[in-house]
């Protein structure tokens, strides 16, 4: 149980979660990418923690359609590994109430909330096709993510984006196992992959690649490459944080240190050292 009150955050940025920049342009370019063309459907999310990827969705929401977000929050998981997730990683800090903050600070009205496992959601309470993109990044166990898939598969419109989140982090290899079984037996067609996310659809994927490819990643320092899977090109993009940079200690400042720190006796010595040539 959490104690303290969250601070209100100040940008999404300030919102604790998982949600980087590589895939925070990713989701903000197709997103506004489908919007421009005229493409309009719902927004999905299975996951949503305290609402760092949901609220840069919701700023893509259109007159019309709906956001339905889905997490377990202050609820029971369905069943053992599950809660043993969710008590490893999110129980110290997740409440319902402290996602609904977070959103209400940077949008004027909540999504549609469903908490309830993300098994719910196989009910068909999301009309079919009715989605142009859908996050998942929920639960990590396999069983729950080749579930999460199918309601995603269901939800999409013909060439809606899915964006699956940890499909090859080390600790996921359930998610890596149920993101690959689709591509092999469901049809899921790979876009492109960043470090945490891969980008798929069921529809047209070279359209998708086509749109990607018409903003030049490189020239804004991401770090673009392709890769050939079963004879299709996916695209890889990652994001490099600037290292800080680090000004070199100048001589005059060296020698103000030392003038300031040894005893007059020994910093005339060491000048005269450094006089001689060393
Ligand atoms: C990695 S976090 C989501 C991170 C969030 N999308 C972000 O960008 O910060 C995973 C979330 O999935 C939820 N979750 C885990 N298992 C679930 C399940 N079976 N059904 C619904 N939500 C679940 C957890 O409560 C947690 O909030």
């Amino acid at each position: 149980m959490t104690t303290a009150t969250p601070a209100v955050p100040r940008t999404p940025d300030d919102v604790p979660g998982w949600f980087w920049k590589v895939d925070q342009d990713l989701f903000s370019w197709f997103l506004s990418r489908q919007s421009a063309a005229g493409v309009s459907g719902d927004l999905l999310e299975l996951g949503t923690y305290l609402g760092r990827s949901a609220i840069l969705l919701g700023q893509y929401l259109q007159e019309g359609e709906t956001f339905t977000v889905c997490d377990l929050f202050d609820s029971e998981a369905p069943d053992e590994s599950n809660s043993a997730e969710m008590a490893m990683s999110y129980r110290k800090t997740l409440t319902r109430a402290a996602f609904e903050t977070n959103y209400l600070t940077f949008h004027p009205r909540l999504p549609e909330i469903v908490q309830a496992p993300t098994s719910a959601l196989a009910d068909g309470r999301i009309p079919a096709g009715s989605c142009r993109f859908v996050h998942i990044d929920a639960s990590h166990l396999y069983e729950h993510v080749a579930g999460d898939i199918r309601v995603a598969r269901e939800a999409l419109a013909p060439d809606g984006l899915v964006v699956l989140d940890d499909y090859r982090s080390p600790h996921t290899p359930g998610v890596a196992a149920a993101v690959w079984e689709a591509v092999a037996d469901l049809g899921l067609r790979p876009v492109c992959l960043t470090p945490e996310k891969f980008y798929g659809t069921w529809g047209d994927a070279e359209a998708a690649k086509e749109v990607l490819l018409s903003r030049d990643w490189q020239s804004e320092g991401f770090r673009t490459s392709e890769d050939l899977i079963a004879g299709s090109t996916v695209h890889r993009l990652a994001w490099d944080a600037p290292a800080p940079t680090r000004r070199p200690v100048s001589h005059p400042t060296a020698r103000r240190l030392a003038h300031d720190l040894l005893p007059p006796i020994a910093f005339r010595a060491l000048r005269r050292t450094l006089k001689g040539g060393v």
